[in-house]
């Protein structure tokens, strides 16, 4: 039979303050305490994998291993069809450190333009990983599709929020209300999967 998360403390492994915000709205609701990376002040483990799935799964073990609580990690990044699936694993790299968003989504925009790409389609992915920390692990995915658009528009949300335009939709994630975001993301895709086997 599948583990069952049961409510209380679940370490939110992740120091990107919009995930834990995103995070935090999925799963206080169902009566967690959810607890972040960045609130414990746990190292951030280096993503050796290739996959949305092996690089998650790195980051909730860690935390689960160092808290001894289950944790729960997110990793998740932009797949641009005709940049062959780029930046994707990559997604926060192409930001720089101290990350800058804005230079990430030049440089997708850039490389779009350098290849002539008629094609704007590309897709968040999000992947969900569990691990408790007696080892038993397992990983959601979820993704939306959608196309790029330039220049960047809304306030709202973080990272690429600002140049994807969900399919279905005329305005950025970064111009929805978070509500709206929450609801049809990546993320809340993956977590539906989550909800239904976990919980
Ligand atoms: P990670 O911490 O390696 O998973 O990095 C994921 C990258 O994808 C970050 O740079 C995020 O900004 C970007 N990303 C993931 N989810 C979203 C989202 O919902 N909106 C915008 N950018 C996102």
């Amino acid at each position: 039979m599948t583990r069952k998360l049961q409510p209380g403390k679940l370490i939110a492994a992740t120091h990107n303050k919009g995930k834990v915000v995103e995070l935090k709205d999925l799963f206080e609701p169902l009566g967690f305490q959810v607890l972040s990376g960045l609130e414990l002040d746990l190292d951030e483990p280096e993503e050796t994998e290739f996959t949305f799935e092996g690089n998650a799964l790195i980051k909730a073990r860690t935390a689960a291993q160092a808290t001894g609580a289950p944790a729960l990690s997110d990793d998740s990044g932009l797949e641009v069809t005709a940049l062959g699936g780029m930046p994707g694993v990559h997604t926060a790299i192409w930001a720089g450190e101290p990350r800058d968003f804005y230079k990430a989504m030049e440089k997708v925009e850039r490389e779009l333009i350098a290849i002539g790409a008629k094609d704007r389609s590309a897709r968040f992915v999000s992947c969900l990983a569990v691990a408790w920390p007696d080892g038993h692990e397992v990983t959601f995915r979820g993704e939306v599709q959608g196309n790029l658009t330039w220049p960047p528009r809304g306030e709202m949300g973080f990272g690429y929020d600002p140049v994807f335009v969900p399919f279905g939709f005329d305005v950025t994630f970064a111009e929805l209300e978070p509500a709206q975001k929450h609801a049809m993301s990546h993320r809340a895709v993956a977590f539906e999967k989550l909800k239904a086997a976990l919980l």
